[in-house]
């Protein structure tokens, strides 16, 4: 990720992509130019890279000229398009490409139209290395395009963000963060997470995602992804982490409007924790922080005792038991723990004293997050 000003960037399209599609574009050229000597015109500023990439892979004698139009403000096009530098050369009877770095609304192309109408050049043909299908409002026709892209601001590869990210090699995309906190809540048995989840969700407007009651929901509901999850479950296999993932998706989804999640339950690998971290990026978002209360295994011992004694939990009677599941939690914490404390995320939060006092410290670090 990349910051330039104010706004966040993530890689999106590849030098060896763009590498690919201006190869691409000149070989097309090539075919349709035959014997004639063309004049590419190049359309300042932001096709100055394309440009240059261009014509080195252009195995004939050409001409390179500019044109230098100025049409986009911060991060939007306009209406309004300034002829800065025109047409410097006569082109009468010449066969002309225009090389554009990115067509969007097609305003700018307009004025090159503008400009050509009295030329009186044998052939104007369109190339642009990218595209905006969707935001494109024009009938011109574009005759060679490079990558088809969606609507979404980018820069590099010529292109800027108010003066920034011309030098890039590669392209990148506008992150428009959604979900502003997220964290993965972590503890022992008997630390009191169901608890907290309830107090946070409520204080931070976020959505508690509990990995059990999103399967026992898909499954009673019978949804693609339950019955998928169920036949593995029926089989005693362990659910694949795609289906679970998927199921997480669907769940992100369903609250777009949230300011974040809670992941109770999930991960519990490294795979995962990846594969998590993939999905907050799909949503232009990120993990933030895994929150573990900890509590000391004496404390955790008397408190579930406590609650067997009320709850008839099978598995909150018997001390034995319960040391087995608290040493359990720590094997297999033990790995994400080291996952997020690499990314600096690990946030580790006294579990002990009253539940608000606990709500304190919690709201404390996630405020920092
Ligand atoms: P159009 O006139 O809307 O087609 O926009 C064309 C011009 O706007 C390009 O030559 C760029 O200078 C600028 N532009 C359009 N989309 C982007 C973008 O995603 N990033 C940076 N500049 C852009
Ligand atoms: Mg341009």
């Amino acid at each position: 990720m990349i910051k330039l000003h104010d706004l966040y960037f993530k890689p999106f399209i590849s030098e060896n992509e763009i590498d690919n599609a201006v190869q691409r574009m000149v070989d097309e050229v090539v075919s349709d130019v035959q014997d004639e000597i063309p004049v590419f015109v190049g359309i300042l500023n932001g096709s100055f890279m394309f440009v240059s990439d261009f014509v080195k892979k252009y195995p004939n004698p050409c001409e390179v000229t500019f044109i230098k139009l100025a049409s986009y403000e911060g991060v939007k096009s306009t209406e309004d398009i300034q002829r800065l530098i025109g047409l410097t050369q006569d082109l009468t009877n010449r066969v002309v490409v225009i090389l554009e770095d990115i067509i969007d609304s097609g305003n700018t192309l307009e004025e090159i139209h503008r400009i050509f109408k009295n030329e009186k050049v044998k052939k104007l043909s369109i190339a642009t290395l990218f595209h905006k299908p969707e935001a494109y409002k024009k009938d011109f026709k574009l005759h060679y395009v490079g990558i088809n892209i969606p609507d979404k601001f980018i820069v590099g590869y010529g292109l800027d963000y108010n003066g920034l990210g011309r030098n890039l090699p590669k392209v990148y995309q506008l992150k428009t963060t959604q979900y502003m906190t997220n964290f993965v809540l972590f503890g022992p048995p008997g630390a009191g997470k169901g608890t907290q989840a309830n107090f946070l969700k409520e204080t931070y407007n976020l959505v508690h995602i509990s990995t059990g009651d999103v399967f026992r929901y898909n499954i009673k509901n019978e949804t693609a992804l339950g019955m998928l999850a169920k036949a593995y479950m029926d089989k005693g296999e362990l659910v694949p982490d795609e289906v679970t993932i998927d199921m997480l998706r669907a769940e992100v989804e369903k609250n777009s409007d949230a300011n974040g999640f809670i992941f109770d339950g999930f991960p519990r690998t490294n795979a995962q924790a990846k594969a998590l971290d993939d999905l907050m990026d799909s949503k232009d978002s990120q993990i933030n922080a895994m929150v573990a209360l900890e509590v000391d295994d004496e404390v955790l011992v008397e408190r579930l005792l406590g609650r067997g004694k009320t709850s008839g939990r099978p598995d909150d009677a018997d001390e034995k038991i319960i040391r087995n599941r608290i040493k359990e939690y720590y094997q297999k914490t033990a790995i994400l723990k080291d996952y997020y404390a690499a990314q600096d995320k690990y946030c580790g939060v006294d579990g002990v004293g009253s539940i608000s006092d606990i709500t304190n410290r919690l709201t404390a670090v996630i405020d920092k997050l």
